[in-house]
């Protein structure tokens, strides 16, 4: 293992997309950002050196941070962000995970365009569970120069999604702009997925080909063929792609475009790349036919559901799935929109004049000015946050049925407290209140096991009995299907202070999170160590 060193500056660049130039916060100038690579077991040490006139943090997504908490990175959870002209250096240490991952900024919406890939390569003696690959190819859904306020319902309609901030042909004034995947005949090749959308689920799909999906946030999976991918924000998939024995003559379009069931339909734009075999032949591209995929509908819960069922950790002694299989602490949430009332002086765009808001078991998370993580550690939450989140929500109702008359929800910074070691169970129940959506839920610090999901109301008595405790997907990012729930389990076994959250930015703002508090446990590699000198002051 070695310790591999990164420079991040944080500055403007003028990038110029659909025939409009904007001037973008970047990392070193690059968008996409630079990608971060490690192996597992490494040591990362990124300098983060803001020039910007905004605040940001960066966040590791997926990243364990076991012990090294402070490094995680949302602001106002584990620190508070870092100011224009300061420095923060994020120290970690890559533990039980290899695949592909991603970086971002975790402040206000500045991952529109602050975010990069995070790859995690197999120990050098190590190799993959699957055929080796002959190449490996980073492709990342995101929305591009994104960075307008919300204002209403959401924030505005990014410009266009992009593959490697590529928007493609089927955008205005974007046919240069175009992402190609040049290949081989007869190779195998890694495409690593990574949706950095703020607000959409993604469908994704390359015309007359086929993928076998091996990793998802970089656990490793039972691989199973698709050819069609569904990837929500926050997730990331590596899949092979198999190229065609000889080089056919076509070129074939790959497209993503959304998934959405709820009020994220704001954008059903399509990003289109194209996978072109490598030729010798002169008679070039010019005459070969441009060949589409077929994406499902933009509502397909149904193949959503499917497909989400089809991910199963590999379950083997060398990579176990260590599922809690008893729970300690059983927790249920609701997780929905709702709204507050309009502050004055304000026009809001929420039914019957209410401001947006959204909510797990009715709260609506407020960020405190100060970071959670330094209040937790020196003991002084008073008046900085409370740890009554309630486990159960405090007035249930049909949670699928008719929406409820009163939207309301509740405004706090509450936190769940759990002792070392806990095992514990969460149930996530997507609610009707303002229509029935799906919500893609990032626990940070750890890795969860999805063990159950399924459609209307969790039954408590008969859909336990049901859960997967044999081979169930880790992961850290799940969909909480529209008009469903989902079940997961993990083992509280990294002390801090962990945000949970919806990956919608849009959600995110409107108060779609939580966090855990996790104490330390008795012996001395059981505890949170001190921060570091450097942790930023609000
Ligand atoms: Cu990728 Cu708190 O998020």
């Amino acid at each position: 293992s070695i310790t591999r060193h990164y420079t991040f500056n944080i500055k403007l660049k003028n990038i110029t997309r659909l025939c409009h130039t904007k001037s973008i916060v970047t990392v070193n100038g690059k968008f996409p950002g630079p990608r971060v690579v490690g192996r597992e077991g490494d040591r990362l040490v990124v300098k983060v050196v803001n020039h910007v006139p905004y605040n940001i943090s960066i966040h590791w997504h997926g990243i364990r941070q076991l012990r090294s908490g402070w490094a995680d990175g949302p602001s106002y959870i584990t620190q508070c962000p870092i100011q224009t002209g300061q420095t923060y250096v994020y120290n970690f240490t890559i533990t039980g995970q290899r695949g592909t991952l991603f970086w971002h900024a975790h402040f206000s919406w500045l991952r529109a365009t602050v975010y990069g890939p995070l790859i995690i390569l197999p120990r050098r003696n190590e190799s993959y569970p699957f055929v080796k690959p002959y190449k490996q190819v980073r492709i990342l859904f995101e929305a591009v120069i994104n960075q307008s306020l919300q204002t209403g319902a959401g924030p505005n309609v990014s410009d266009a999604y992009t593959f490697n901030g590529l928007p493609g042909p089927l955008y205005n004034c974007s046919v240069k702009d175009t992402y190609k995947l040049k290949v081989k005949p007869g190779k195998t090749y890694l495409l690593q997925w990574i949706n950095a959308a703020l607000n959409d689920e993604l469908f994704f799909s390359v015309a007359n080909h086929s993928f076998t999906v091996v990793e998802a946030d970089a656990v490793y999976v039972k691989p199973f063929e698709t050819n069609i991918l569904m990837i929500t924000p926050g997730q990331t998939t590596n899949v092979l792609l198999k190229t065609k024995s000889k080089a056919p003559n076509a070129t074939f379009f790959m497209l993503a475009r959304p998934y959405a069931t709820g009020m994220g339909t704001f954008d059903n734009t399509t990003v289109a790349g194209i996978l072109e075999y490598e030729t010798s032949s002169l008679t070039g591209l010019k005459n070969r036919p441009l060949l589409k995929p077929v994406l499902p509908a933009i509502n397909a819960t149904n193949f959503v559901a499917n497909f989400a069922s089809k991910f199963r950790s590999l379950a083997t002694t060398k990579f176990p799935a260590n599922v809690p299989q008893k729970v300690d602490r059983k927790f249920f949430f609701t997780v929905g929109l709702g709204t507050n009332p309009c502050p004055k002086n304000q026009t809001c765009q929420g039914p019957n004049g209410t401001k947006f808001a959204a909510a797990m078991n009715n709260i609506s998370f407020a960020l405190p000015t100060t970071a959670l993580l330094q209040s937790y550690f020196f003991s002084q939450p008073n008046g900085v946050y409370t740890t009554d989140f309630p486990a159960f929500p405090l007035h249930p109702f049909n949670y699928t049925g008719t929406p409820p008359n009163n939207t309301l929800v509740s405004n706090g910074t509450k936190l769940v407290r759990i002792p070392f070691d806990t095992s514990v169970e969460v149930v996530l129940q997507d609610t009707s209140i303002i229509g029935a959506e799906s919500h893609p839920l990032h626990l940070h610090g750890y890795n969860f096991y999805v063990v159950g999901q399924g459609f209307g109301n969790f039954d408590p008595s008969n859909d336990p009995p049901k859960f997967n405790l044999v081979d169930p997907v880790e992961r850290n990012t799940v969909g909480v299907p529209s008009g469903g729930w989902v079940a997961i389990r993990f083992m509280a076994d990294n002390p801090g202070v962990w945000l949970m959250h919806c990956h919608f930015d849009v959600h995110f703002s409107w108060g779609l999170r939580m966090a855990w508090i996790v104490l330390d446990g008795k012996l001395p590699n059981q505890k949170l160590p001190p921060p570091p000198s450097d942790l930023p002051k609000c």
